[in-house]
């Protein structure tokens, strides 16, 4: 640690809705988590999240997928964008866009994801709607590492909530919010600390897979 405190990392933040896991995000650095948000990255440039990247003095990008003609193209202006920041870690905090393989590769073991089911239960969308039809009495939230099959990479943590009676989607949506809000900062934090790594496949904490 030196006399300003200990070294920052250096992330971007891809959002394409509500950023409020960004928010979560924010309030986290601002409160001592060890980053420091270069950008926030959104390809909506509707995103509610920009304004409040902008209310924190965050430099915001959009990148609109429409204005390029192929998913590799896209990809390849969203890496250069996020190596121009020098980002150590790339976050995904409701980031709406299918990922290329090669684009997945490039920031292998450097880019996490929050997806809000147990994973592996649910995979995809609408996981709150698919929960309550499944009569799930517990459901939540996982934060993993990021791998070329969607919602499929190393679990690192995740928050589990009650399934009430007389959820709608809604409800229970912001049940798993809040938590969410809670483990994404603190994912991030073992990452910042150098405690996390993906080694091989798997999920690693000071040295030790993680096994959720
Ligand atoms: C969250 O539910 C997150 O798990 C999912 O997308 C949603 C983003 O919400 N990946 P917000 O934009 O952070 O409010």
């Amino acid at each position: 640690m030196s006399a300003t405190g200990p070294r920052k990392l250096p992330i971007v933040v891809l959002i394409s809705g509500s950023g409020s896991n960004l928010q979560a995000i924010i309030d986290a650095a601002q409160a001592g988590l060890p980053v420091e948000i270069r950008a926030v990255i959104s390809n909506k440039a509707e995103a509610y999240g920009l304004e409040r990247a902008r209310q924190a003095g965050i430099t915001t990008r959009v990148l609109n997928h429409k204005d390029y003609p192929d998913r590799e193209s896209y990809d390849a202006a969203l890496a250069a964008v996020i190596d121009d920041c020098g980002a150590e870690l790339v976050v995904l905090a409701g980031f709406m866009r299918i990922l290329s393989d090669g684009f997945v590769r490039r920031y292998e073991g450097r880019m996490l994801n929050i997806h809000p089911s147990l994973l592996p239960r649910h995979r995809g969308l609408d996981t709150h709607a698919r929960a309550l039809a499944a009569g799930d009495a517990v459901h939540g939230a996982t934060v993993h590492f990021v791998s070329p099959e969607l919602d499929a990479g190393p679990i690192i943590l995740q928050a589990r909530v009650p399934v009430q009676p007389n959820d709608s989607p809604e409800s229970l949506a912001a049940r798993v919010l809040r938590e969410e809000h809670r483990i994404y900062p603190e994912a991030i934090r073992w990452f910042a600390e150098g405690r996390l790594k993906l080694d091989q496949g798997r999920a690693l904490l000071d040295g030790k897979p993680i096994s959720p």
